[in-house]
């Protein structure tokens, strides 16, 4: 595992931003994993300044959602289907045929989407964010190291996290990618910022394989990059 420690949470932000574009810029037919939440909204405004002014092209590069949510329509407000198209796609004009998303549950979502995974050969590089409560993807407490991608149901803590993006139905499972899955993919790059992650982030760091902290299953992968803000390292004690 690769820890980089950022001076703020700016440079935390760049470094992300710019670990992705220079993998586009480098293999522009990457398969990219893409992942939601407010950590990621300043990474993709990041992302989106520096291909513009790079001029770099994202025509050949597709894309994969790690997670949504089960039980919104398709597209509400409060889906990671409207928060990529918001934050992605759109500001680079990026047409849907380059992204998967999880399709809907009642049309064997799970099972649909392992095989498209499949049939594109994998991720190459899987961005991710990390839960109050150690959770990846929607790979709650508890998951097992080798789950694949499946319904889950959200923990009360996640839910009450995610709350305030709710205004109408709040929901309670979500289709994600499983942890075996994620650890299939060939560079895992976890960006963590804010005082609400320090704990998460210690007991990661403490600990192995661990099914308490489902990200603590991804730290024997041999291309795993953790960054971090100084709010979220703050209760940890690296050397560097
Ligand atoms: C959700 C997403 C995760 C994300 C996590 C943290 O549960 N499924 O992919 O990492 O929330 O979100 P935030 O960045 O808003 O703290």
């Amino acid at each position: 595992m690769r820890i980089i420690q950022a001076a703020s949470r700016e440079e935390a932000v760049e470094t992300v931003a710019s670990l992705i574009l220079e993998r586009i810029l480098r293999h522009p037919s990457s398969v990219i994993g893409l992942a939601t939440g407010r950590t990621m909204e300043p990474v993709y405004a990041r992302l989106c300044e520096d291909a513009v002014a790079a001029k770099a092209s994202l025509a050949q590069t597709f894309f994969f959602m790690l997670d949504e949510y089960v039980g919104l329509p398709d597209g509400h407000a409060a889906s990671f289907k409207h928060y990529i198209r918001t934050h992605f796609l759109r500001p680079l004009s990026i047409p849907e045929s380059q992204i998967a998303f999880p399709p809907a549950p009642e049309q064997d979502g799970p099972e649909r989407y392992e095989a498209l995974l499949k049939e594109s050969h994998g991720v190459d590089l899987q961005l991710l964010g990390i839960g109050q409560n150690g959770h990846i993807g929607f790979n709650e407490p508890g998951s097992d190291k080798n789950s694949r991608t499946r319904i889950v149901r959200l923990t009360p803590e996640t839910i009450s996290a995610n709350r305030s993006q709710f205004t109408d139905i709040i929901p309670e499972k979500a289709l994600s990618m499983g942890i075996g899955t994620i650890r299939e993919a060939k560079g895992l790059l976890l960006l963590a910022t804010g005082k609400s992650k320090a704990d998460a982030i210690k007991y990661l760091l403490n600990h192995h394989d661990d099914p308490a902290c489902p990200a603590s299953f991804l730290k024997d992968h041999p291309h795993f990059t953790l960054v971090l803000d100084p709010d979220a390292a703050s209760r940890i004690n690296l050397k560097i």
